[in-house]
């Protein structure tokens, strides 16, 4: 794994991740055996909007039950278990943190889901074959990649010629710089967006054709409209994302929802598809 990869992996790396979201399960009287993909949406879905963007990207994906999908960036595997229970598909994710695919994997173990695996592993570098997948599904990683064009032309490559991939990524915006910390990272050093019609145009040269582009910021923007900077100490929930990236995500969230006002980030939903030979 590149080594300038590793402040990224380790910002993405808390300790004993699995075992805290077990205990965060406990405290809210769950019962482990009997557990469902609703209860761990609170922690397992690090998106804007969560579950509800989950739901309309599987809706725009229509993708079928014989269908392999590869996830890239997939975190601890929310919505690639989400996508695999609504789809019926199979799905492979993938991510670099090696902490969140252990996490992945003992989670999708625990709802007993054969179809959907798990590799550790840099979204520029994937161990599979040329046109190994049906399709991909990537949703809010691209802000931690430098490389976009390196990144888009490796996640073509795995595809199958009239493969459908779908992208839900945070673009910069007019204006800059950002407010940090935000959700993504915890300064400028891993934070890289384009503008939207940038990051179009590196889709396309990566070798996709553009076949839906939605601009969803002023949905973010709502969804975000009522955080608050933090004062004193912080009043997080038994289960939340902050177990993922730390107990400041309330100054994260405060710092996406200015970056979101002030048309410094935006948001955009896309279907690209490799071309048929
Ligand atoms: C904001 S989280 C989104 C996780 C997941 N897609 C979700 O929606 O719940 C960004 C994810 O991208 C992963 N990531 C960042 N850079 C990556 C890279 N070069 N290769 C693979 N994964 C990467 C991180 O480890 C993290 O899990």
């Amino acid at each position: 794994m590149a080594s300038d990869l590793q402040h990224i992996r380790s910002y993405y790396s808390p300790n004993d991740l699995y075992n805290r979201i077990i205990e965060g399960l406990d405290k809210l009287g769950k019962n482990l055996a009997t557990i469902t993909l609703d209860d761990l949406q609170p922690v397992d879905e690090f998106h804007i909007r969560g579950d509800a963007a989950t739901r309309e990207l599987i809706a725009l994906a229509k993708f079928t039950p014989d269908m392999h999908i590869l996830d890239v960036g997939c975190g601890i595997g929310g919505s690639t278990r989400r996508l695999s229970r609504q789809t019926g598909c199979r799905v492979t994710g993938i991510d670099l943190s090696e902490a969140y695919i252990d996490t992945a994997r003992r989670l999708t173990r625990l709802l007993a889901m054969e179809r959907v695996e798990f590799h550790a592993c840099s979204a520029l570098e994937l161990p599979f074959e040329d046109r190994s997948f049906d399709g991909v599904w990537s949703l809010q990683m691209n802000m931690n990649v430098e490389d976009k064009l390196a990144w888009l032309a490796e996640t073509c490559r795995v595809i199958k010629p009239g493969g459908r991939a779908i992208f839900y990524e945070v673009c910069g915006n007019k204006n800059t710089p950002l407010h940090f910390p935000v959700p993504w990272a915890q300064d400028s050093s891993m934070s890289f967006l384009l503008p939207p019609q940038s990051f179009r145009d590196q889709l396309t040269l990566a070798g996709f054709e553009i076949e839906v582009w939605n601009d969803k910021t002023d949905l973010a923007r709502s969804a975000f409209s009522d955080v608050t900077a933090p004062v004193g100490e912080p009043d997080l929930p038994i289960l939340g994302v902050y177990l993922l990236v730390g107990d400041d995500i309330q100054a994260k969230a405060y710092n996406l929802h200015r970056n979101l006002d002030e048309e410094r980030v935006s948001l955009i939903e896309a279907v690209a598809v490799k071309p048929a030979c």
